[in-house]
């Protein structure tokens, strides 16, 4: 779990997000009308930098937290610690976000056990409350309190997926790779390589997602190929670059492995 800072003023640079159509108006006017907020998307498409960039432009501070199945209510609610000879009540990441007004971010929220989700659905209707158990405290969300889940609809499909009476408590927000013009211009800024070679880059990352019909489950994101570019400005010769940030990471397949080195190789021929 990490915090961010709450937003003071122009003191705090805006995070780098490009945005890919009507999302930043949208988030806006959930922020506004007080409606919870889910980002669907593949992995390394922008959902996290987009909460930051969002939490960044309404002056909010942010609360990640990343959701696994070990992940209890008390995790985020918070627990009794016993310290010294008394026993204190600690808030949970959450608890804090609702107290605080910031945003909270749980990403890949299906990882989550559904008798963890259900800790937020009063929080995401009209009573904006989260009751805690263990103290019989009612916590009242302060104003600007947002709820922003993400979540993977490709990944583990039929294994894990939200419950109808928690998926309809959001909106949501569809997130998918950019068009390769725009994912470029992400490449160039974030890798801190040249025009040409970010578009070449992106070229790459395109072809290789084509092997998906392949059999390739897991297709390069925008973040694996930010990855190759960084090591490539770093000096690593852009194939070695694409080998250890791009192929290596996607496939323990020899076959497949071979296959996304040679497009590589024809790449950067
Ligand atoms: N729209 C975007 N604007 C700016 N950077 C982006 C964008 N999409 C992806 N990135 C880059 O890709 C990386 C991974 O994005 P991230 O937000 O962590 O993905 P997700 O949360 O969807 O898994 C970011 O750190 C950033 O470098
Ligand atoms: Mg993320």
């Amino acid at each position: 779990m990490e915090r961010t800072a709450p937003a003071s003023g122009a003191s705090r640079e805006a995070p780098f997000y490009v945005a890919a159509a009507d999302e930043v108006e949208v988030f806006a006017q959930c922020h506004e009308r007080r409606l919870a907020v889910m980002l669907k998307g593949p992995t390394g498409c922008g959902k996290t930098r987009f909460v930051e960039y969002m939490a960044w432009r309404l002056q909010r501070p942010l609360v990640t937290i990343s959701c696994h199945d070990d992940l209890t209510a008390s995790d985020l609610v918070g627990r009794f610690l016993v310290r010294h000879d008394a026993t204190v009540w600690q808030d949970g990441p959450l608890t804090r976000a609702v107290r605080e007004g910031a945003l909270c971010y749980l990403a890949e929220v299906v990882e989550a056990r559904q008798d963890t989700v259900v800790v937020l659905h009063p929080l995401t209707d009209h009573r904006r409350v989260l009751p805690i158990d263990r103290t019989g405290e009612l916590v009242a969300a302060a104003p600007g309190f947002q709820l922003v889940v993400s979540y993977n609809p490709g990944y583990q499909r039929m294994l894990k997926d939200l419950k109808p009476s928690t998926r309809q408590r959001f909106v949501a927000l569809d997130f998918s790779f950019p068009p390769p013009e725009r994912e470029a211009g992400i490449v160039q800024h974030e890798g801190g390589v040249d025009a040409g070679l970010a578009r070449t880059l992106v070229e790459l990352g395109q072809r290789l997602r084509s092997l998906q019909d392949r059999g390739l489950a897991e297709v390069p994101s925008t973040r694996l190929i930010v990855a190759a570019a960084r090591l490539a400005a770093s000096g690593i010769a852009v194939r070695t670059a694409c080998y250890h940030a791009i192929v290596s990471p996607l496939s323990d397949d020899p076959v497949l492995g071979a296959a996304m080195r040679d497009l590589v190789d024809a790449t950067f021929a």
